[in-house]
């Protein structure tokens, strides 16, 4: 199975169980789904390789500890200097997601692990998740248009082919 249909396999069992871990706290404007939280040190380092990750799309404690990891970062070595860490650190826990219910004592690393990510994605067609277009369920701007500018609203959404 390819790695994004596995990222989205679960989401039915998620919805059953109904353990919502936390939830997007009141970040989002009216119309949809636009972060405005930005940092410059954040931008630069965390958007090179990927979108960077809109920090309320996961609580603090997976922030903390995903950047106390980043020399082994989901197979790749995203090291940076101690300062700008610190204050991307900081960045990211200011403006983190609220965490409702600790289901494990280990954080979700993954945005895309969360529940609330699998039950909010898991109407997408096949057709969508097999596209050539879509390296994986992280890559959102796929499908997410305007994610480098924190905006997920319906508004900008697009399903690749
Ligand atoms: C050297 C490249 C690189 C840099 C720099 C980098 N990342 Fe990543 N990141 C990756 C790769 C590769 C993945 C895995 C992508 C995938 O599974 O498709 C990833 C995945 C992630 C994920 C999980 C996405 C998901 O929900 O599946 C988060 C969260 C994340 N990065 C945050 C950060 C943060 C915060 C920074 C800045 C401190 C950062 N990354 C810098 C390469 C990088
Ligand atoms: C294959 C396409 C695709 C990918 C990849 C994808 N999304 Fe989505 N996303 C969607 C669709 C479609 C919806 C609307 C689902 C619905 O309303 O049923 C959505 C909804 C959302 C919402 C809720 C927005 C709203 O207005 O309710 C957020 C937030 C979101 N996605 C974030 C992300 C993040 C963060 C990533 C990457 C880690 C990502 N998405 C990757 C297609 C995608």
């Amino acid at each position: 199975m390819k790695f994004f249909a596995s990222r989205f396999g679960t989401s039915r069992c998620a919805l059953v169980a109904g353990l919502a871990s936390f939830v997007v706290a009141g970040v989002a404007l009216a119309d949809g789904h636009v972060y405005t939280a930005t940092n410059p040190a954040w931008k630069a380092e965390c958007g090179s390789c990927h979108v960077a990750y809109p920090p309320a799309l996961l609580p603090a404690a997976s922030w903390r500890a995903l950047m106390m990891q980043l020399d082994q970062h989901f197979g790749t070595d995203a090291s940076i200097d101690a300062k700008t860490a610190r204050e991307i650190t900081a960045f990211l826990e200011a403006n983190a997601g609220r965490a409702r219910k600790e289901t494990s004592a280990t954080p979700v690393l993954r945005i895309t692990e969360t529940r609330w990510f699998q039950k909010e994605h898991d109407e997408i067609s096949a057709r969508t998740r097999r596209s050539p277009a879509v390296k994986s369920a992280a890559d959102c701007e796929a499908c997410h248009t305007q994610a480098a500018q924190g905006d997920f609203s319906e508004r900008t959404r697009r399903a690749p082919r």
